[in-house]
């Protein structure tokens, strides 16, 4: 069997390229990169060699970036960093409804230790509207984190506006742009960010390893105390294999990108358009090739699922996946698709695909062959259906008695 994988919002495959780059670095250079000696001196230099790649491809200054192992501690060094060290200032901090958990989560634990979170409402793409951002502005505000792109519907948010807003009052911007980087272009001066956290896994580099960027005079804290390794923030010696590959990764990815992301792009129309032709289907967030992430679909379909779809395409070889990887063995609801206003019921039908470097056209002509018998075979045994036909059945019939 064939195994295609549309779950590279999830994770994606380290490429053959980046896995070589970082190999020596495991064996023969596996020195200590604070270590004095020549062994040291190899992987130091090596590890900024890789800030200096990492910080080009983001229009940032080599002592902006801070190597951690992925997005979740980005976004917890970001937030609590900021919010214990300027809590003087102000303890008031604005989010959005529709964040990754790492950012949410981290979020309600700052509220248990006295800090205020005001959850921005979304419209029903996903956007946030900046005069309602605007109007939660107080002088007791310290910090703003709205995600680049969201990770279930795609949905780029306008952090550059975002960023001019907090500029002018003096608020600290972060943005997590886990789904977003190699993806879209990231220039952190244009975006006007303060702070932006990313993860290596989510662009073809290895697992526990991402970065976040600080911008210079920003004040922020560490979380975890030791030896003082990336100026403080983050100690811990350093996963220099890790940050070898991701930078390394960050350069294809960045060289690739315009290229790749229209092919994506091309294959996602494909796969919408063929799924859409489904009675009672519908696409989740803003449409194809709008302000949304090239190789994002997200589909809704009525009386189906999503978990039993998953499963179905997976016995046929499909990867996909009903939304966040951290949340599909929950049964809530997706607070992503909440947020857009869909109702509890129709979140449960959703299904998301997120193409990738390796997806082909054939790939999609076999999703658009399999999913509509799978979705007609759960829609013929749904318990919902019935309730829900035999519900018309009786209006129809009221109607015409
Ligand atoms: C938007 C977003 N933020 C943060 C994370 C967490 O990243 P990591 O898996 O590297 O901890 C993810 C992972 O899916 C994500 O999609």
């Amino acid at each position: 069997m064939k195994k295609i994988y549309l779950d590279h919002a999830a994770t994606t495959p380290v490429d053959k390229r980046v896995l070589r780059e970082m190999q020596p670095y495991f064996s023969e250079k596996f020195g200590n990169a604070s270590s004095l000696h020549l062994f040291g001196l190899e992987a130091g230099e090596a590890m900024e060699k890789s800030r200096e790649q990492v910080a080009k491809a983001i229009n940032a200054r080599p002592e902006e970036i801070i190597f951690t192992s992925g997005g979740t501690e980005s976004d917890n060094i970001a937030l609590q960093g900021v919010a214990y060290t300027n809590r003087r200032k102000g303890k008031h901090i604005i989010t959005t409804k529709i964040e990754h958990h790492a950012v949410e989560n981290t979020c309600k634990f700052l509220e248990k230790s006295g800090f205020e979170v005001s959850y921005l409402d979304v419209d029903k793409e996903g956007f946030i509207d900046l005069a309602k951002l605007e109007k939660k502005m107080e002088d007791e505000t310290i910090l703003v984190s709205v995600m680049h792109a969201n990770n279930e519907i795609g949905t780029i948010e306008p952090v550059k506006e975002i960023g001019e807003l907090c500029r002018e009052r003096g608020i600290y911007f972060h943005t997590d742009a886990v789904q977003s980087v190699g993806k879209e272009k990231i220039d952190v001066q244009r975006m006007n960010v303060d702070l932006l956290s990313a993860s290596g896994h989510k662009f073809y580099g290895p697992k526990g390893i991402g970065f976040l960027y600080v911008k210079q005079g920003t004040k922020i804290c560490p979380l975890m105390h030791g030896g003082n390794h990336e100026k403080g923030l983050r100690s811990g010696t350093e996963n220099v294999a890790g940050i070898v590959g991701m930078a390394k990764a960050l350069e294809i990815a960045e060289g690739e990108r315009v290229e790749e992301a229209a092919r994506e792009r091309k294959l996602a129309k494909k796969l919408v358009n063929g799924a859409l032709k489904m009675r009672n289907s519908w696409l989740n967030g803003p449409a194809i090739g709008k302000k949304r992430l090239s190789n994002n679909v997200n589909l809704g379909f009525d009386f189906v699922e999503g978990e039993s779809m998953v499963l179905m395409l997976s016995d046929k070889g499909i990867a996909a996946s009903t939304g966040s990887a951290c949340s599909t063995k929950s049964l809530e609801p997706s607070h992503v698709l909440r947020a857009i206003g869909l109702p509890h019921v129709k979140c449960h039908g959703s299904l998301r695909f997120t193409l990738g470097r390796s997806t082909t056209k054939k790939d999609i002509d076999f999703v658009l062959k399999e999913l509509p018998v799978i979705v007609k075979k759960l829609r013929d045994i749904s318990p919902l259906r019935k309730v829900l036909d035999i519900g018309r059945f009786e209006e129809k019939g009221r109607a015409r008695a």
